[in-house]
């Protein structure tokens, strides 16, 4: 990603740009991205006979990277200093990453089209709670973060501050959704030059829960043309990998303080309640809910059990099961790296958030779905000092699944919007 935004923006910087010179560099540097994009997993899909890997992986490539990277001469970071303790192997590339970081907060940017009125459902932040938070936090975030400019010459993405589950909050039916953002959209591309320019592939727009989702489907050449951050991206939703960006949906604020250095306390196994709305949550409920080691209930915990039981249960539990639901996921996974119990994520399709930078097999397991029957014995076969590594890790990337206003460095803002420069630099 960083090289292929590298080799934007040195070919902008070029002004011999016919020159064999230029040639060779952004062939290089091209090379490189290439031999980069091929390292990262595009889906965490478990081997047929799941393993953890606690070792970095595949160290010789980073290395490789490493080199290839000081050989184009693209400015290196500062050494690593207080920051050091912060790149850990919970990056596919720590040092990519941090030189990806700095890159992005000194020249990324990107232009909010100041269209729509925001008593409607253009501009407007949603409350900062409840399930889409998530959305209302990045709306409120975009606007005061040092990426967004005015003059859209400067921006390498165009963000369409369109805000679909308003719609529903005033009853609008899904057609008429429609409706709505394909004249919004229709309106911009008549107004301005920069959606036609690249037929929308530097454009973006945030939706999380399913109403966007649906509201934008009847739009086709939205979502298949821009840049969909979105919080359910299983691929049943049309998740493009590679082009869209999967957004954490987090329920803040939290009830309880986060988790860490507590492995002690956690003497149950593994945990799940919820509602069985898909099959695999069936599954797991019909195979483990009388199981005695693992905490498996088949309806989910109401209010009404007491005071945050179900808060509670996550600071006890080794690992907490995250299987797929019937079309969003829903905040669970947050909640696990929150309260620090490792995440078991059970599905076949699904786009972890962050999944280019972050090395998700370091602070979680990575399981199919097929695997269910497997469960137990899978998260026994994980010693415990396998365990505390996982869980030391999970505290780790704690802070990249936090929203915050304003937005702090490396939070989960920070982070979407590290994902969100990767497709738009892929031409
Ligand atoms: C949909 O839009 C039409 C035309 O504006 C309107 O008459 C109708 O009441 C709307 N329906 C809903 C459910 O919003
Ligand atoms: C962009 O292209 C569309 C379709 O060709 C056209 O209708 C529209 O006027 C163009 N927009 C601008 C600003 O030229
Ligand atoms: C473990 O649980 C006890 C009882 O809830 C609590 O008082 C203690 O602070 C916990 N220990 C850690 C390290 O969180
Ligand atoms: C779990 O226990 C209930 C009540 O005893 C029983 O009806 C059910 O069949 C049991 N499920 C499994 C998978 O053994
Ligand atoms: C148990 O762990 C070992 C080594 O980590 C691995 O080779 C084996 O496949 C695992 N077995 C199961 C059932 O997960």
């Amino acid at each position: 990603m960083l090289a292929g935004k590298q080799q934007l923006q040195q070919s902008q910087l070029f002004s011999l740009k016919g020159s064999i010179l230029t040639l060779a560099i952004l062939t290089f540097l091209s090379f490189s991205y290439f031999s980069f994009k091929s390292l990262r997993p595009s889906l965490p899909v478990s081997s047929p006979t799941p393993q953890l890997t606690l070792l970095p992986s595949d160290p010789t490539s980073h290395v490789h990277i490493a080199a290839d990277r000081k050989e184009s001469n693209v400015d290196e970071g500062e050494d690593d200093n207080d920051d050091s303790d912060l790149f850990t192997d919970i990056y596919h590339s720590p040092k990519l990453f941090k030189l990806n970081f700095e890159e992005m907060e000194r020249k990324f940017k990107i232009y909010i089209y100041p269209d729509g009125d925001p008593k409607t459902f253009y501009q407007t932040p949603r409350k900062l709670t409840g399930k889409y938070a998530s959305e209302g936090y990045f709306f409120q975030n975009i606007r005061e973060s040092r990426f967004r400019t005015d003059d859209p010459d400067q921006a390498h993405l165009f963000f369409i501050p369109i805000s679909c589950h308003k719609m529903r909050g005033k009853g609008t039916s899904y057609e008429n959704m429609t409706i709505i953002v394909q004249d919004y959209l229709d309106g911009l591309i008549a107004k301005y030059p920069y959606w036609n320019r690249t037929l929308g592939a530097d454009h973006f727009f945030v939706t999380c829960h399913d109403v966007g989702v649906r509201a934008t489907e009847g739009v086709p050449f939205l979502v298949k043309n821009a840049i969909r951050v979105v919080c359910s991206p299983s691929y049943d939703v049309g998740f493009i990998p590679h082009k869209d960006v999967a957004l954490p949906q987090v329920l803040q604020p939290f009830a309880l303080p986060a988790g860490g250095n507590d492995v002690e306390n956690r003497t149950t196994l593994g945990f799940w309640a919820g509602h069985r709305n898909s099959k695999i949550r069936v599954i797991l409920a019909r195979v483990w809910e009388n199981d005695t080691e693992l905490d498996i209930s088949n309806n989910r915990i109401s209010r009404a059990t007491g005071p945050l039981v179900y808060q509670k249960r996550f600071y006890r539990t080794k690992f907490c099961i995250c299987p797929g639901g019937s079309q969003v996921n829903s905040a669970r996974i947050a909640d696990s790296i929150h309260y620090g119990c490792v995440p078991v994520i059970l599905s076949n399709y699904y786009d972890l958030p962050f999944n280019d930078i972050l090395d998700w097999r370091k602070f979680a397991v990575v399981l199919r779905e097929n695997d269910v029957y497997q469960l137990k014995k899978i998260l026994k076969n994980i010693t415990d000092e396998e365990f505390v590594i996982l869980h030391k890790n999970l505290v780790k990337v704690q802070k990249h699944f936090q929203w915050n206003s304003p937005p702090v460095k490396y939070d989960a803002f920070h982070m979407v919007i590290c994902a969100s420069s990767v497709p738009n630099t892929k031409g």
